[in-house]
C-alpha cells in the first residue's frame, strides 16, 4: 500500500514546515488540511454565511469547490478556481476557522476530499492537521504527534509573522487568538486534537528543523 505519514499537532509546533520538508525529501505528496478548513472559512466569509451559526455553515458547506494541489515543492489551494493561498492566512479567516472546523458536516466533506488526495497520490502522502492519525488515516504507515512548549510555539509563530512584516500589535493579537484556537480545537466534540494511541510523540521545543525532519524520515524508513 502507498505510504501515508500522518502528522498532527497544535499551532506553532512546526507542523507545516516539517511536513512539507519530509514530503519533499521522501518524494511524497503533501497535504495541508488546515488550508482546506481555512479555504472553507474564507468562502463562508466571502459569501456572507454567518460562521457562528453551525446550521447555516452545515447547509452551505457543500457549495464551494475546494482543490488542493499536493506537490510538496509548491502546494496550492483554490476555491471555485480562485487561488486563495494568501487570503486564507489572514486574521479574519484565522479568527473564525475553529468555529467552522467544529461543524460536523464540514469535517465529513473535507475528510472525504482528504482521503481522495491520498488515493491519487502516486508514491504516498504526508498529511498534516489535527485529526490525521485519529480520524482521517487510522491505518497510516507512521503517525507523528508534534508538540512544543507553549513558549516555543508562541515564539515561532511570532517569528514567522515578523518575517512577513506583520506589525507588533497584530502579532500580540494573533498570539492571544492562537491560545484561544488551541483550546477550541482541543475541546470540540468532533475530532478534537488528540494524540492517537499509536502515534509517536515528538517534542520540537529543543530541536532544530533539521533534527525534526531527520527524526521523522528515519521513523518512516523503519
Ligand atoms: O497553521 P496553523 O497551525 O495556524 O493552523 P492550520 O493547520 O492552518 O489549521 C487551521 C485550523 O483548521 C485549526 O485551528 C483547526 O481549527 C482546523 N483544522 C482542523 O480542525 N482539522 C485539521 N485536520 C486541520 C485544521
Amino acid at each position: 500500500a502507498p505510504v501515508v505519514v500522518a502528522i498532527d499537532g497544535p499551532s506553532g509546533s512546526g507542523k507545516s514546515t516539517v511536513s512539507r520538508a519530509v514530503a519533499a525529501r521522501l518524494g511524497l505528496s503533501f497535504l495541508d488540511t488546515g488550508a482546506m478548513y481555512r479555504a472553507m472559512t474564507w468562502w463562508m466569509l466571502a459569501n456572507d454565511v454567518d460562521v457562528n451559526d453551525p446550521e447555516a455553515v452545515a447547509v452551505a458547506c457543500g457549495k464551494p469547490v475546494i482543490v488542493s494541489g499536493t506537490d510538496a515543492d509548491g502546494p496550492t489551494i483554490t476555491v471555485d478556481g480562485r487561488d486563495v493561498a494568501a487570503p486564507i492566512r489572514g486574521p479574519e479567516v484565522t479568527a473564525h476557522v475553529s468555529a467552522v472546523a467544529a461543524v460536523p458536516a464540514v469535517r465529513v466533506r473535507l475528510v472525504e476530499l482528504q482521503r481522495g488526495c491520498a488515493r491519487v497520490a502516486e508514491r504516498g502522502i504526508v498529511a498534516e492537521g489535527r485529526d490525521m492519525g485519529s480520524v482521517v488515516f487510522p491505518d497510516a504507515t507512521v503517525k507523528i504527534f508534534l508538540t512544543a512548549s507553549e513558549a516555543a510555539r508562541a515564539e515561532r509563530r511570532a517569528a514567522e509573522l515578523r518575517a512577513k512584516g506583520v506589525d507588533e500589535a497584530t502579532i500580540v493579537a494573533m498570539a492571544a487568538d492562537l491560545a484561544r484556537r488551541d483550546a477550541a480545537d482541543s475541546s470540540r466534540a468532533t475530532a478534537p486534537l488528540t494524540q492517537a494511541a499509536d502515534a509517536v510523540l515528538v517534542d520540537t521545543s529543543a530541536l532544530s528543523l533539521e533534527q525534526v525532519i531527520d527524526r521523522i524520515t528515519t521513523l518512516v524508513a523503519e
